[in-house]
């Protein structure tokens, strides 16, 4: 029998009209005498009703029907008597008086019941299968769908080739560990699994194709958080001939059209930009959320000479490699409202980020008044304290914390005491879709444990070219390096990372004082990259690009929480997966098959 549709779109223009629907007993009533049931499937539920009266054979049939047995009903689609309409369902005006029923297959009792509210992360990765059956995972994957539709159909029509790049490869430098796979043909070496396909992109600009794009699988060995998967999907795209404007404004357009398609209002362009250094001066953190109104002020001038020993020390104090120490503030309006237990807690919280404590001012009143309430308001000059006020503009009512520290601390705890401040105190405002381009991020960061520089994004991305000759100037002090701005671009929703992307190196002279000052020597770069150095050799274009991380651009865009509620079946903190129960231990002969030995082994029960 031919399928009338989804059960969702059973309506009122089919009144009168028999349909036949397949799909899986959502609930079930059975109101002394008439059963109903919630059929559902992946487009949602109608209501079918079994009358002992139209078809006494069938409604006998119904008695034994249970929850996720799979049916085919046939019946005449009839409006509901208006008292039993239900306005929450899509096709809550009519329901199907069922004339036919055949049971495809049953079903066990569920461990969990689909509209259970709380249901343990573990339980439902565990039935995975049935925790997609929920109405909620349908919405979140056939939302995912249409962005990777609209993702398509907008950059085919910019002209973009979707070309797929291997999954056995070489490792590719994105910052984390590699997922190794052991070769059987030859015996003791690996291919890594890709964390991107940054180096096949690039191939491909210098193979002259132009603009390139995939919806790419990566793989990355880190540590796991709700925004992070050992195996995650970029929308990930090259262009050739192009600057960074190039790649933002075409960037820009994909977005707006996913935005249109998936949340159905224009996205506002262009979308605003900051600088590195203004988010950093602002926000304390490089992935601002623009929505939470506060902002850090810095006080480092004001304090430099105070006679509160905390800050001007900190002032004073010069971190390794010339890290300048700072005070900053940060208003909360209205905070003198706060608890002292609250701001005990606060002051906990900045100590995970290295803060060694976070002092505070209550504005009771004006300082002229003796209104400041706070430990160490009593340090303060009057010109201090006119200094504070002034600068961070802060009223009667408020509360004003302070970090006072090397600038990487004060920022990171600052940083993410805004960020908890706006949650714990709902203070975000405006539109709830906050996109903003970080641009101008260090070429390098010093790596302390190292002791050598690393590549902020990674070490194919160029310089900016006001910076560029410092960069190749001959004997420059190691820590001007720390200065060079690239050509690197984030893309930024709500306070996460949506996308990254640089204008790249093309000249090989460049690429290689780059990995030299990498601390990667000839012989490694070689052994590692030769193949993109070489084809640098040939003819490279000037090519950029950029790639939004797809579980995290879904997930925001639906409100969920984690990115494992829109991959289907996702992995857990450490990395497995609790439906087929990988990683999992292999047998001996395998495991010699691929000339490996493990020093761990399977623990017998
Ligand atoms: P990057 O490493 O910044 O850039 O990655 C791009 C985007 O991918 C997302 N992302 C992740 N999502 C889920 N789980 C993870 N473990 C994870 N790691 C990253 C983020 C991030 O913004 N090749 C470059 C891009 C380029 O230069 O063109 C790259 O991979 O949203
Ligand atoms: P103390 O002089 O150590 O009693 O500190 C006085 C106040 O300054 C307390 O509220 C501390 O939490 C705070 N404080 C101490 N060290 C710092 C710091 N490095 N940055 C900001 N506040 C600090």
């Amino acid at each position: 029998m031919k399928r009338s549709g989804y059960c969702n779109e059973i309506r009122e223009h089919l009144l009168g009209q028999q349909v036949t629907l397949f799909g899986w007993v959502n609930s079930r009533r059975d109101h002394g005498g008439v059963i109903f049931i919630d059929l559902r499937d992946r487009s949602g539920l109608v209501q079918v009703v079994f009358n002992p009266e139209r078809q006494p054979e069938v409604h006998r049939q119904a008695h034994g029907l249970r929850n996720e047995y799979v049916l085919l009903v046939r019946g005449e689609v009839v409006l509901r008597p208006a008292e039993t309409e239900n306005p929450k369902l899509a096709t809550g005006k009519i329901e199907i008086l069922v004339d036919h029923l055949q049971l495809l297959n049953t079903a066990q009792q569920l461990p969990f019941q689909l509209d259970e509210e709380g249901v343990g992360e573990a339980t439902r990765l565990q039935y995975r299968f049935l925790d997609l059956r929920r109405l909620e995972m349908q919405r979140n994957l056939q939302f995912r769908h249409r962005v990777m539709q609209t993702t398509r159909r907008t950059l085919d029509e910019a002209g973009f080739l979707e070309i797929e790049t291997p999954m056995l490869t070489r490792s590719t430098p994105e910052g984390a560990r590699d997922y190794l796979v052991p070769s059987r043909v030859n015996p003791g070496q690996f291919y890594a699994l890709p964390q991107s396909p940054q180096l096949f992109k690039q191939l491909l600009m210098i193979a002259g194709y132009d603009r390139y794009f995939q919806i790419a699988r990566c793989f990355r060995d880190e540590d796991l958080r709700a925004d992070r998967q050992p195996e995650f999907t970029q929308i990930d795209l090259e262009m050739s001939f192009v600057e960074a404007e190039d790649v933002m404004a075409l960037a820009e357009s994909v977005m707006a059209a996913i935005f249109q398609e998936a949340v159905g209002s224009a996205l506002p362009l262009p979308i605003p930009r900051l600088t590195y250094k203004e988010a950093m001066a602002r926000y304390g953190l490089d992935a601002p959320d623009l929505r939470n109104p506060l902002q850090l002020v810095d006080l480092t001038e004001a304090m430099r000479h105070t006679a509160f020993s905390v800050f001007a020390q900190a002032v004073k104090q010069e971190g390794s490699r010339g890290e300048r120490g700072m005070v900053k503030a940060l208003r909360l309006p209205g905070g003198a409202q706060l608890t002292r237990k609250q701001i005990d807690e606060y002051t906990e919280f900045v100590k995970i980020y290295g803060a060694k404590g976070l002092a505070w001012i209550k504005l009771n009143g004006p300082w002229q008044e003796d209104g400041w309430q706070s430990p160490i308001v009593k340090f303060f000059t009057d010109a201090e304290k006119e200094a504070i006020r002034s600068a961070t503009a802060a009223e009667v009512g408020d509360i004003l914390f302070f970090g006072a520290d090397r600038a990487s601390i004060v920022n990171e705890s600052l940083g993410r005491l805004r960020v908890k401040l706006g949650k714990d105190l709902q203070l975000l405002q405006g539109n709830p879709f906050s996109f903003v381009w970080v641009t101008e991020f260090p070429l390098l960061d010093w790596d302390n444990e190292s002791r050598r520089h690393v590549a902020v994004h990674h070490p194919f991305t160029a310089p900016m070219v006001e910076d560029r000759g410092e960069l190749e100037r001959p004997g420059m002090e190691e820590r001007f390096l720390d200065e060079v701005r690239s050509q690197a671009y984030d893309l930024v929703l709500n306070g996460t990372e949506i996308g990254g992307g640089s204008i790249r190196i093309h000249d090989p002279q460049l690429q290689a004082r780059m990995l030299g000052l990498l601390g990667i020597a000839a012989e490694e770069a070689e052994e590692k990259f030769g193949f993109l150095l070489r084809a640098l050799d040939y003819g490279a274009p000037p090519h950029g690009g950029l790639a939004f991380g797809l579980d995290r651009l879904v997930a925001i865009l639906l409100g969920v929480e984690s990115i494992r509620d829109v991959i289907a079946f996702p992995k857990t903190q450490k990395a497995g997966c609790l439906l087929t129960q990988a990683p999992s231990y292999v047998d001996a002969l395998q495991l010699r098959e691929l000339y490996l030995r493990t020093t761990q082994v399977q623990k017998k029960e």
